[in-house]
């Protein structure tokens, strides 16, 4: 789905010839599959990034959580994930199988375990506002 780096070739190409400029584009950019990346900005990120602001990662500060976001977590596990991703909990929407697939779920979960807190937001030490 991400076109925008072709797109705008795309009108000078089309007259001329559209596959060869297909070709072009998804040999230039490789496999450009939406990914965990991706969809974890799309789908998660706006409730569950590091930081106020965001409704996930608040309300699991508000219960205790020693690291609220989803990024940045050590005890995050596949299969709990999934089925909180399936099934909502509490105020988290569930999100239905055409929505997410099973592999767009586990990619977000593997782009989510493959990130590192930004060091700033990573000290509690800095909650002076307390
Ligand atoms: C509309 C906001 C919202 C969106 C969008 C959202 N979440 Fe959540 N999520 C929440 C809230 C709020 C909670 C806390 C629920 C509770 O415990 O009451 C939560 C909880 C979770 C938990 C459980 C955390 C724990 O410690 O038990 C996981 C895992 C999770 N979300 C993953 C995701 C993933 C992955 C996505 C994207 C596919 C996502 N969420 C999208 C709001 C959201």
């Amino acid at each position: 789905m991400r076109r925008h780096a072709c797109g705008g070739k795309m009108n000078k190409f089309l007259a001329l010839s559209l596959f060869a400029a297909l070709a072009a584009c998804s040999s230039a950019q490789g496999e450009s599959v939406v990914d965990g990346a991706e969809n974890y900005e799309r789908y998660c990120a706006g409730c569950h990034n590091p930081g106020p602001g965001h409704g996930g990662t608040m309300l699991l500060a508000e219960k205790g959580a020693p690291v609220p976001s989803l990024i940045g977590r050590k005890d995050l596990d596949y299969d709990y994930l999934h089925s909180v991703v399936r099934q909502g909990l509490i105020e988290m929407p569930p999100f239905r199988p055409t929505e997410l697939s099973d592999a767009e779920i586990k990619q977000i979960y593997d782009h989510i375990v493959a990130q590192k807190l930004p060091p700033t937001k990573a000290e509690p030490a800095k909650n002076k506002a307390l």
